[in-house]
């Protein structure tokens, strides 16, 4: 390269870093351990990206101050997936929330970066763009609003946001995704938290092998798969559903009877313990103490990924989740009035249960797991 190419370029650079600088520094810099907002909005940076809704999905509402583009995308990705935004460097986001779990983890409670427990089972994440609140209570109404917490809660990864700025934009490969997906290299709170909600808005899961016989004509349910369904679209207590005299499962109350997202993103207590102890649920939100034990209904979409279940992760196996359904569940003041049958049960037989269990195997999206934009760029 002549000398005079490379004088140019060295300034270009210079002249790039200066106004960096400025753009972050002009601003009304707000710097606290929980956020740190000091970015200027760029106007139409990056390339918009058409989400792809299958046609089965409502159409989301999307938020117009976070506009999808495919390089805040592909930005948040990256995010997601990095370790630098723990104190250690041993945890990133995906650490909790991997693929092979449908994006949740393992463990009964999580574990975050010192090895400490966290209050709750580990959530998993799809069609997140169709929540309408975020965590088993529902503390955080947007996506964006929910990113902000992990990275600074003392036993997920425990930095500060004015830290987590420092890594990040000390980072060459960053500057340049931040100009690229944001208009300037700067870095902030606000974009790290967009550009991770944009990429998760993303993981659309919606080609289980149930959708594809169901939605696409592309597969068949086996006859027990079949009739878990129809069992699971059918009233507790009624035995005339089934010229047996059987009962049904009576799940679709609440996991949704329209069979699209599985869930009717309520909160509702269902009859887990008659005595509810230290975590109140929704309660610790509203202060209403009608919310005490109530949690958000989870999706039953990839659910024989994410064992163990509940906020808690107190049942091992799809199997003890419904034997305790079948038990009718725990009767207390706020059990939901949709939990029928507490103190009599449902009266499934072991095969009914079989069944359940093969319909709600069918609900793994495999495509969705292994799609190569959902994982660790890093690797
Ligand atoms: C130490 C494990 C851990 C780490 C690290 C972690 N999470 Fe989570 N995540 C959880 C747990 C546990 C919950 C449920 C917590 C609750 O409800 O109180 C959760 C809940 C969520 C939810 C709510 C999903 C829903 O359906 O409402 C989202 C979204 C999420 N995490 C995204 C992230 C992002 C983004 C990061 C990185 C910035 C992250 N998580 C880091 C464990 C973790
Ligand atoms: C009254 C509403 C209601 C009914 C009826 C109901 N569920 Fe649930 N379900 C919930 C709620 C709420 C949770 C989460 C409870 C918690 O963790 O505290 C849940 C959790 C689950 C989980 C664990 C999910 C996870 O991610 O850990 C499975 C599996 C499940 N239900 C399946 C079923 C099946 C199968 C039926 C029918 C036999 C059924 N549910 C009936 C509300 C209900």
């Amino acid at each position: 390269m002549a000398r005079k190419d490379r004088l140019a370029k060295i300034s270009i650079l210079f002249l790039g870093i200066i106004v960096a600088t400025t753009a972050c520094r002009d601003d009304d810099e707000e710097t606290t351990g929980s956020k740190r907002v000091v970015c200027e909005s760029v106007p139409d940076a990056g390339t918009p990206y058409e989400l792809e809704v299958p046609y089965f999905f409502p159409q989301p509402s999307l938020p117009a101050d976070n506009p999808l583009t495919e390089e805040g995308i592909e930005l948040g990705r990256h995010l997601f997936w990095d370790k630098t935004l723990s104190r250690n460097n041993t945890v990133s986001c995906g650490s909790c929330h991997s693929p092979e779990t449908a994006f949740s983890d393992d463990a009964p409670k999580s574990i975050g970066l010192y090895g400490e427990t966290t209050r709750r089972n580990s959530m998993p994440l799809m069609n997140m763009a169709w929540n309408t609140s975020f965590f088993w209570d529902g503390r955080a109404a947007t996506l964006e609003e929910q990113i902000l917490e992990p990275v600074t809660h003392p036993v997920e990864m425990d930095l500060t946001w004015a830290e987590a700025v420092e890594r990040i934009e000390s980072d060459s490969a960053y500057q340049e995704m931040f100009t690229q997906a944001f208009g300037t290299p700067c870095v902030d709170s606000l974009r790290m938290s967009f550009a991770m909600a944009q990429f998760i808005r993303t993981m659309i899961s919606a080609r289980s092998r149930f959708d594809l016989a169901y939605r696409y004509g592309q597969a068949q349910l086996t006859p027990s798969e079949q009739r878990g369904l129809e069992l699971f679209l059918a009233e507790g207590g009624d035995p005339n559903i089934y010229p047996g005299g059987q009962n049904g499962g009576d799940c679709f109350h609440c996991h949704g009877g329209a069979l699209v997202q599985f869930t009717d993103h309520l909160f509702r207590n269902n009859g887990l313990d008659s005595i509810i102890g230290e975590d109140r649920g929704r309660e610790e939100v509203s202060g209403v103490i009608y919310d005490r034990g109530r949690f958000r209904t989870p999706t039953l979409r990839n659910i024989a990924l994410t064992a163990p279940y509940m906020h808690d992760g107190r049942f091992a196996t799809l199997h003890e989740v419904l034997e305790h359904y079948n038990s009718g569940g725990h009767e207390s003041a706020t059990v939901d009035p949709l939990m029928k049958f507490t103190g009599e049960g449902l009266g499934l037989s072991p095969l009914d249960i079989d069944d359940l269990v093969n319909f709600l195997e069918s609900l793994s999206d495999y495509e969705f797991i292994e799609n190569e934009n959902f994982q660790d760029p890093n690797e």
